[in-house]
């Protein structure tokens, strides 16, 4: 649908493993062109005029550590694996509002009329698709621009006929899907989602227990499309899409982004637990006045992200190991929606912890983030690491992107990994086994042990 002048195919840079290169361009297909979809659009046409960096991108700004020992080398990761290029990415998508991508970016007021001037040409030629829409998961919006169909199943065909003529229309081979639309109500998996033929049997009966955002991650992977789910809904995460997926050999990660409070939750709590100090309490809570924060206004939303941000602290503190330290501390999280802020979110933390003899003590975070400048390096990161994946022939639920992800999804029964350092050094072995280097674990990453033993 829509062509960047910035795109032209990527000659590989190395040959170093079995893994096929990134010939040609990308395709990104967002369901929800919203707030994040519209800042990560802008943003990657700005950074390719010279006009903004791209920190908070690991694939484009880290290096790591390859080899350990006295002569360990650090390597950009884009030079690590071959990793598409934000010069590669063709954009496409779909909202339930008409809006093109620059209406949307000014109303969002995320980044600043100067800034969206310089790329508004760009941004105007993405209007999204019509979306497909079911206004009992998400109570506070209303869609003006949806399909219509007989059943689930036509609507989940009519997706896939979008994404068939934006791959035929832009020359593409390979593309990724990343779900950037809005929160939808807290659910659970049902007997419906336990298998792909009830699952398919409920899209033609228009089941009610069947949400947007599965019919798109269905439509995804009936197209071989890898699919990232960035918020805390339900989508691949039941049995009958992650069957499917792990059959057609397709790529899944999620869900829901990990950018502010809950990214210094998994920053700090890891701490207080290397430490050894005691937790009583941690209370979060922020104020919000974008959409993302009318929708989760609703009770069945916020049900939905509370959840999700409600699982971290108990995965790191490990209260079975330290009953006495993290058995019996009180965990809470609001949201509170207040319009003046916009997008700029502010997070107050206050963590009562104990020291020494019971002590107790007081740590009081205040973030002032701004969510979409956070998300935004989050999506292009998943956007290259999926298409590494599928490229890699990783099929099924990607563990090591756990990083990006404030519930990660787990392949089996085990739980989700939280600690935002192990999420990294899980992240960074995979990159290190697909460059067909050594893994390594925490202890080759600092000093040399072996060094400092007197013989
Ligand atoms: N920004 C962050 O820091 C952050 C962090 C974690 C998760 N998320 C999640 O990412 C998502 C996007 O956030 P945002 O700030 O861009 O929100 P947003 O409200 O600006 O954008 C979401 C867009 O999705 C559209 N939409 C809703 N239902 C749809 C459907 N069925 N089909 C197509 N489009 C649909 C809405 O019209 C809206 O334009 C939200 O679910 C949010 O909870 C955001």
């Amino acid at each position: 649908m829509n062509r960047s002048p910035m795109n032209k195919p990527t000659t590989p840079r190395k040959q170093s493993t079995g893994i096929a290169p990134p010939q040609g361009r990308l395709g990104v297909l967002i369901p929800g062109m919203g707030a994040v979809a519209t800042t990560l659009i802008a943003g990657v046409n700005l950074i390719a005029k010279g006009q903004g960096r791209p920190f908070g991108s690991l694939t484009q700004m880290q290096k790591i550590q390859i080899g350990h020992g006295n002569r360990p080398r650090f390597v950009a990761i884009k030079d690590l694996v071959h990793l598409a290029e934000p010069r590669d990415l063709v954009f496409g998508g779909w909202d339930i509002t008409p809006e093109n991508a620059y209406q949307t970016a000014c109303d969002a007021g995320v980044l600043s009329q100067d800034m969206l001037a310089d790329v508004r040409q760009e941004l105007e030629a993405i209007a999204p698709w019509r979306g497909v829409f079911d206004q009992s998961y998400v109570r506070n919006l209303k869609g003006s621009h949806v399909k219509t169909g007989a059943s689930k199943m036509d609507l989940a065909k009519a997706l896939m006929d979008d994404i068939r003529k934006f791959l035929a229309d832009n020359d593409l081979e390979r593309a990724v899907m990343v779900w950037c639309g809005s929160t939808e109500v807290y659910s659970e998996p049902g007997p419906l989602h336990q298998t792909l033929e009830s699952f398919e049997q409920g899209l033609r009966d228009n089941a009610a227990e069947i949400a947007p955002s599965m019919i798109y991650a269905y439509a995804s992977l009936m197209c071989d499309i890898p699919f990232a789910n960035g918020a805390p809904n339900l989508s691949t995460e039941i049995p009958a899409l992650v069957d499917l997926a792990n059959k057609k050999g397709i790529a899944i990660s999620g869900r829901d982004f990990k950018t502010g409070q809950t990214m210094m939750k998994t920053i700090i709590a890891p701490g207080l637990r290397t430490r050894m100090l005691g937790l009583e309490g941690w209370f979060s809570t922020n104020i919000i006045g974008n959409k993302d924060g009318e929708v989760l206004n609703d009770s069945g939303s916020f049900k939905a992200k509370e959840v999700s941000k409600g699982q971290v602290l108990d995965s790191i503190l490990q209260p079975d190991l330290y009953p006495e330290l993290y058995g019996d501390y009180h965990h809470k999280v609001r949201i509170d929606y207040y319009p003046p802020r916009g997008d700029d979110k502010e997070g107050w933390d206050n963590i009562d912890i104990r020291g020494w003899l019971d002590q107790p003590m007081q740590i009081k975070v205040n973030f002032l983030c701004r969510d979409s400048i956070l998300a935004a390096p989050i999506v292009l990161d998943l956007i290259f690491f999926m298409d590494l994946a599928q490229r890699a022939g990783l099929q099924g639920v990607q563990e090591w992107l756990s990083f990006y992800y404030k519930s990660p999804t787990m392949p089996d029964s085990r739980k989700p990994e939280h600690d935002l350092f192990v999420q990294h050094l899980m992240l960074t072995n995979m990159l290190r086994t697909l460059a067909e280097e050594e893994a390594l674990n925490q202890s080759d990453l600092g000093e040399n042990v072996e060094k400092l033993i007197v013989r």
